[in-house]
């Protein structure tokens, strides 16, 4: 067999598919690219998956419509007309770090704003911020952002390739989930941040994030792999009539909880591959 020489780059790329494919419940048959030592054997093109686990139990939709997710939230005060002042990412930056109308910013450390490439074609959208995002600032940094990293590597999307937020900009307590209230406070932050963003394609990272943009009660484990269409919204809130294909996705640290279900997961992020080859 002929030797493949691999870049540091590569190697790292490599590693990543082969962690996440074997996490997604894939086995690998056959070595096909010899890889420095240190690094596992990788092949040159999936194997068939083999092992397959259930299907997800939670996140239903009756999970969702009791928790009042996708129900139409109530504008939060102040938010809309705070986030109408921004003109570009940075303005909104200013705005979000200033904005007093979210109870969770008196207890979070930071506002968590995004990472990424601003000129990115994809944007991620979570939930909230955990307690590493809180410390540094930054979204999906700690072990749920480490899952959500190597899920786009294994297509070959790293750090540049994406523009990442959430939903809310300040650590619930605890890491609980955000409320409703908190979520509709918030919501015309979010969809300023995905106006301004002005992504290719949107990728909606779990249910809060799923219901609450699509303004869908459907649960996650029926709205994940789907392509939908994401209505933009002008700076008074209103659609206007231009839509972003949106793809829901389980939220990784949903499936750190529940790994078979990353077999899903990695089906969805093939969707989102084939996709981008498309367009
Ligand atoms: N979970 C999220 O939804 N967002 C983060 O930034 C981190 C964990």
């Amino acid at each position: 067999m002929q030797e493949t020489s691999l870049t540091r780059q590569d190697e790292k790329a490599l590693k990543a598919l082969i962690d996440w494919w074997a996490e997604a419940g894939l086995e690998l048959d056959a070595p096909i690219v010899r890889a420095r030592p240190g690094l596992a054997p990788a092949p040159a093109t999936p194997a068939k998956p083999r092992a397959i686990a259930e299907p997800p139990r939670a996140a239903t939709a009756a999970a969702a419509r009791a928790a009042g997710f996708g129900s139409t939230p109530k504008a939060g005060p102040g938010a809309l007309e705070a986030a109408a002042k921004a003109d570009t990412l940075d303005a909104l930056k200013a705005v979000i770090s200033e904005f007093e109308g979210c109870a969770l910013k008196r207890t979070a450390r930071n506002t968590v704003f995004a990472r990424g490439h601003a000129e990115a074609r994809i944007m991620v959208v979570g939930e909230a911020p955990g307690r590493d995002e809180d410390e540094q600032g930054k979204p999906f940094v700690g072990r749920t952002g480490q899952l959500l990293d190597r899920m786009f590597a294994a297509i070959g999307l790293g750090e540049d390739d994406l523009y990442i937020s959430n939903i809310v900009n300040w650590r619930p307590p605890g890491n609980r989930n955000p409320t409703q209230e908190e979520i509709a406070i918030c919501l015309p932050l979010i969809e300023r941040h995905i106006a301004l963003k002005a992504p290719e394609i949107l990728v909606v990272a779990g249910g809060v994030s799923a219901q609450s943009l699509l303004r869908s009660q459907t649960g996650i484990t029926r709205l994940r792999g789907q392509w939908a269409d994401y209505k933009l919204r002008d700076a008074s809130g209103k659609e206007t009539g231009q839509t972003v294909p949106c793809l829901p996705i389980f939220h990784p640290s949903f499936l750190l909880r529940q790994p078979a279900s990353k077999r899903q997961a990695w089906a969805d992020m093939q969707a989102l591959e084939s996709r981008l080859k498309d367009s």
